[in-house]
């Protein structure tokens, strides 16, 4: 969460106007920094509240963003119905649990761990809370097998694309891991195995592999990198284990690319994590994570809370969070079944493939990718079109209410600026053909029209959207 300051309440204006057709009561005052002294009806909080929010974008145009901005009314009927109920709670909501538990079983089948293998996980607010879950398991492991050696741990580092989430940079600064990046290369968009295992040494707690990258869609390589750290083992003898974050391709690879080995079918692979809340097609905020065995979850980063009542071990950051959207996540599995997901992920990717190649045509634009592996890809301006930045599309597409985010590469790349599009179960192609005439009108007129200031060299240094 942004982290907010005191506001210093001379400077701004005190209470709200409130509109008096909302007002039944005979005063109301409503500061907006301070609790009011006294509450207002129902009807007038909600018109209150309501009006307050009326600048929010229409999440369903929101093109910038992985989470899922819409559900059937029947799976927001049972999250309204399970809104009350805190999943910590395991005495009292039993049967939340146990929903859990059979979405964590549904998740290893998915991804393929090995009959009697006793994969265990849970679910999380979301992949960032897994993914530090994911990176705290290797950071323990790393810890008891030095201890076991008699060898220092002083000094352990991560290994990863530098295209990663920024999720994976705050595990490494919480928990005072080195952050090893590999820098990206034009051409090279993600991590490979040869630069990841060239990173590696007797300090590296793992490897992040992630399907597929926050920048562009592209899935890493999960087997290449794990057969480079095989190699890696039997050459120099450290066994470095990789953790694959899935928090897209996780609910994606399994339905379009079933024969692509990137999860537990690799057997370095000791961890993987997943956003329930993006392709798993919930509201946020749910993220799964599961490992491998019993061998790969340290059991002292485990707690037995039996304060509720009951005795249930967890993993996780928070205490209380909300059961509804594992719920929700249970009815996504029931309603949808393997076809009904298949299906969903199929249009996205039939969308973003039918996007990505007629953007292509329009002339000003170069594809980094089409969409094939997730439903998301990038595009670029070609180097000889200097009138106008990726900034100053993304900006008149705002005209039209999209949010379509242009942005900056990570390291090696941070001089490329890009546009990336991510299709989500409830962009239709009606709206994608209506996005398309936008951005060619937009096109159009920028050709014509310029932009004067500030120059390109400046804009493309603008950061329209933070990841
Ligand atoms: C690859 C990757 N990892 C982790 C995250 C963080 O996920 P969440 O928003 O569920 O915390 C994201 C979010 O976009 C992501 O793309």
């Amino acid at each position: 969460m942004p982290l907010h300051t005191q506001v210093d309440e001379s400077s701004q204006d005190e209470g709200l106007e409130v509109n008096p057709v909302y007002v039944r009561e005979l005063s109301c005052e409503i500061p907006r920094y301070r609790l009011p002294a006294h509450g207002v009806l129902p009807r007038t909080a909600l018109q209150v509240v309501r009006d307050e929010l009326i600048l929010d974008g229409n999440a369903r145009l929101n093109l910038a963003t992985f989470v899922t901005t819409w559900m059937e009314p029947e799976a927001e009927q049972l999250m309204a119905e399970c809104d009350a109920k805190n999943m910590i709670d395991k005495d009292e909501y039993p049967q939340t649990a146990e929903l859990e538990r059979r979405c964590v079983n549904i998740l290893s089948s998915l991804w393929n761990a090995p009959a009697g293998s006793q994969a265990a996980g849970c679910s999380t607010t979301g992949s960032s809370e897994a993914c530090m879950l994911g990176g705290m398991a290797l950071l323990w492991r790393w810890r008891a097998r030095r201890k076991a050696a008699g060898l220092e741990a002083a000094r352990p580092n991560l290994v990863m694309g530098s295209n990663v989430q920024v999720c994976w940079e705050k595990f490494c600064r919480y928990w005072q891991v080195e952050p090893r990046y590999v820098p990206m290369v034009p051409g090279r968009l993600h991590l490979r195995g040869a630069e990841a295992a060239a990173q590696c040494d007797e300090n590296t707690i793992g490897v992040v592999a992630i399907m597929g990258s926050t920048m562009e869609g592209s899935y890493e390589p999960v087997l290449e990198i794990s057969q480079a750290l095989d190699r890696l083992q039997s050459e120099q003898g450290h066994d470095v284990p990789v953790h694959v974050d899935g928090a897209s391709g996780g609910f994606v690879a399994p339905f379009l690319q079933p024969d692509l080995e990137w999860d537990f079918r690799v057997p370095r692979v000791a961890s993987i994590n997943a956003s329930g809340h993006k392709y798993g097609l919930v509201y946020p905020g749910v993220g799964w994570i599961l490992w491998r065995s019993p061998d790969a979850l340290p059991d002292d980063l485990v707690f037995r809370v039996n304060y509720l009542g009951g005795e249930m071990p967890t993993f996780a950051l928070n205490f209380s969070r909300p059961g509804a959207q594992v719920a929700a996540q249970y009815y996504n599995f029931v309603r949808l079944g393997h076809e009904g997901y298949r299906h969903v992920q199929q249009t996205c990717q039939d969308i973003a493939l039918h996007l990505s190649g007629a953007i292509a045509k329009i002339g000003p634009f170069e594809l980094l990718t089409e969409g094939r592996d997730l439903p998301v890809f990038a595009f670029k301006l070609r180097d000889e079109v200097t009138g106008y930045s990726v900034f100053d599309l993304s900006e008149r597409l705002r005209t039209r209410g999209w949010q379509v985010p242009a942005y900056t590469f990570p390291a090696d790349l941070t001089e490329m600026a890009v546009i990336r599009i991510v299709v989500r179960n409830g962009f239709s192609m009606d709206l994608a053909n209506l996005l398309l005439e936008d951005l060619r009108r937009q096109v159009q007129v920028l050709e014509h029209h310029p932009q004067t200031q500030p120059p390109p060299k400046i804009q493309h240094k603008r950061e329209s959207f933070k990841h």
